[in-house]
């Protein structure tokens, strides 16, 4: 059945309390005008959203963001965002400065639900490209690495890697090899725990 919204890949980014910075790519939709958030408990955004009730999320096709944030790298500066206490990505398509206006708990996964207080597109949306969605199903997996097997693992790195040859730029293909790095290690972890 269709989802009765999309769901957008982008880059949330919270502060805690004493103002360190988060960076983390969720799929959020928007319901009645308001931007929808639903993280897997346990998850630093949504105990930097409850402590400090505010969030930026951010719309970039720059996928160094998403594949660097599950790899642990420090990649996409940040700004200070206009109206909200935080920051938003500097090189971003576009943003949106949010405020918690409803928390609906689970023990999975709650939903927090923002209202818009200030938004602004800074670049063109330049039109699809393959391999930036290949970056986010890519990613979208090694965010899931644990619990997948490693045979559906390499299947679908080989179909996702022909969008990387026909239509990849520097940005993606550097984002393409941390998530392949990060593929091989887990793989070299459990041989070596299987050796062991
Ligand atoms: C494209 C993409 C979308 C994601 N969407 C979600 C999401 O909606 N909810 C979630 O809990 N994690 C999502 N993740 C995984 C989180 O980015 C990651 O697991 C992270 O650890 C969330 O926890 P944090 O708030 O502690 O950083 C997504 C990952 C990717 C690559």
């Amino acid at each position: 059945m269709p989802l009765e919204t999309n769901i957008y890949e982008t880059i949330v980014t919270t502060i805690d309390v004493q103002g360190v910075a988060h960076v983390t790519p969720f799929g959020i939709r928007m319901q009645d005008d308001l931007v929808v958030i639903s993280p897997f408990k346990p998850s630093t955004t949504l105990n930097n959203i409850l402590s400090t009730q505010h969030a930026v999320v951010n719309m970039t096709d720059d996928v160094r963001v998403f594949a660097g944030a599950l790899t642990h790298r420090h990649v996409g500066e940040l700004v200070k965002a206009e109206q909200v206490n935080g920051y938003r990505l500097a090189n971003t398509l576009a943003h949106k400065e949010l405020k918690l206006l409803r928390f609906e708990d689970d023990d999975i996964r709650p939903q927090l639900f923002m209202q818009v207080i200030h938004e602004a597109q800074h670049q063109p949306f330049l039109g699809f490209n393959r391999a930036q969605a290949a970056v986010i199903e890519l990613a979208v997996l090694v965010s899931r690495l644990k619990r997948l097997p490693m045979e559906k693992i390499t299947q679908e790195m080989a179909y996702l890697k022909i969008a990387i040859e026909k239509t990849a730029g520097r940005r993606e293909l550097e984002a393409w090899g941390w998530l392949e790095e990060a593929i091989n290690n887990h793989w070299a972890a459990m041989n070596n725990e299987n050796i062991a």
